[in-house]
């Protein structure tokens, strides 16, 4: 139940007209655009219908807004923000912009996003070995990342949350091995930006990278990446374009003019003007509902469902350890397979997946009781 303040029940009516024919649980795939986002974007394309973009740098200043809301996010400055294409762009940034040597190493996990691992097995051809921590039935521990660490190893890339077990990684614990050796830490934190505290000051990460059409409730086409001044200093820019100069300049003939030291360095040119547009309404909507507040109901629906799960017999695949809890929640079917489960619970208009085989849910700050309750009534009627 939950003992929270905040008004679920405010934002669901005025955002989230999904909510009168879904049961949407399945914001670990994709969230859905809020109603501010979409009347956002359609004010935007209709001043491009009739008007055209008169004010040419115009989504330059509709970007530093969204670059400092991000940051404010994630406990960051606006000048450590890039917004880039998705979240394995950020990846890419650091596997692209660092001076490899035959004989590095780079540390990550077994049961990764594919997205954390294959920028890194691209750099094999030059020597450079990929070491895996062991899966511990979807967790690890930071002694197993320590364990691999060597004088060689150059970069440890994970997830703060993982996409199927839901495990919140102990990411700080792991600066702690980081920092000293001299280790860049690079961390996608696509399953957790929106839905639980991403705070770059405690995580001490170099880069955060994440998407923004899961949890952050924002479309498709823009990512958000954070970069740590200190990694800036040493990054080579692989891909640089004229975006990555200073505003002022942006679109000055004078090819000496160098890039931005912001880590806006790393953008090579503008995301689309109107996904700017609808990004800046969602990041409004999560910022004025307060990421600590909504943030702790969408805690209270995760345990709700993980309750509800195992009263019923499932087996609740998360990790119990509260500090490594996200907004996922993971569970496996105490008889048969969940396989063809999402598909029979979409025929009832409840929207959750599968993944490896397990369930999995993610609510968000405009689901209430309502949906976890239709939830479990269609769960009997389909088990
Ligand atoms: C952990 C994680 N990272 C990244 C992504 C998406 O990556 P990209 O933005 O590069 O497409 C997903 C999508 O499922 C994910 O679960």
């Amino acid at each position: 139940m939950s003992v929270t303040a905040f008004n679920a029940q405010a934002v669901r009516e005025r955002e989230f007209p999904i909510t009168e024919s879904w049961c949407y649980l399945d914001h670990a795939s994709r969230g859905p655009l809020p109603a501010s986002h979409v009347a956002a974007v359609t004010a935007f394309a209709n001043d491009l219908m009739c008007a055209g973009e008169p004010f040419a740098y115009q989504t330059a200043d509709k970007m530093d807004e969204l670059r400092g809301l991000a940051g404010g996010l994630m406990n960051a400055e606006a000048s450590d923000i890039a917004l880039l294409t998705s979240t394995g762009r950020g990846f890419g940034v650091v596997a692209s912009g660092l001076d490899w040597q035959e004989g590095d190493e780079i540390v990550t996990y077994a049961k990764e996003f594919p997205g954390v691992v294959i920028p890194w097995l691209q750099l094999e051809d030059r020597g450079v070995r990929v070491r895996f921590v062991e899966d511990r039935d979807g967790r690890y521990e930071v002694d197993d990342v320590a364990a691999l660490i060597t004088d060689r190893t150059r970069v440890v890339a994970l997830s703060l949350v993982n996409f199927v077990s839901g495990f919140r990684a102990p990411i700080e614990a792991i600066a702690d091995l980081c920092k000293p050796r001299g280790i860049w830490l690079v961390v996608d934190v696509a399953q957790a930006l929106g839905a639980i505290p991403v705070d770059a000051q405690a995580l001490r990460a170099d880069v955060l990278t994440a998407q923004v059409y899961k949890h952050v409730l924002g479309g498709f086409g823009i990512s958000v990446c954070y970069c740590s001044p200190e990694i800036r200093e040493v990054l080579r820019v692989a891909s640089a374009g004229w975006a990555g100069r200073p505003k002022e300049f942006i679109g000055s003939p004078d090819y000496t003019i160098p890039l931005s030291p912001d880590a806006r360095r790393f953008e090579a040119s503008h995301p689309g003007s109107l996904e700017v547009r609808g990004l800046l309404a969602s990041l409004t909507l999560l910022t004025e509902s307060d990421p600590a507040l909504y943030q702790g109901h969408i805690a209270d629906l995760s345990r709700e469902l993980t309750e509800g799960l195992q009263a019923r017999g499932w087996v609740v695949a998360n990790s119990d350890r509260p500090a490594e809890r996200s907004s996922i929640v993971s569970a496996v079917k105490p008889t048969g397979t969940a396989d063809s489960l999402d598909e029979d619970m979409r025929k009832a208009h409840v929207a959750c997946s599968v993944r490896s085989g397990r369930l999995r849910l993610a609510p968000h700050l405009y689901n209430t009781s309502q949906d976890t309750e239709y939830f479990f009534e269609c769960l009997d009627r389909s088990v």
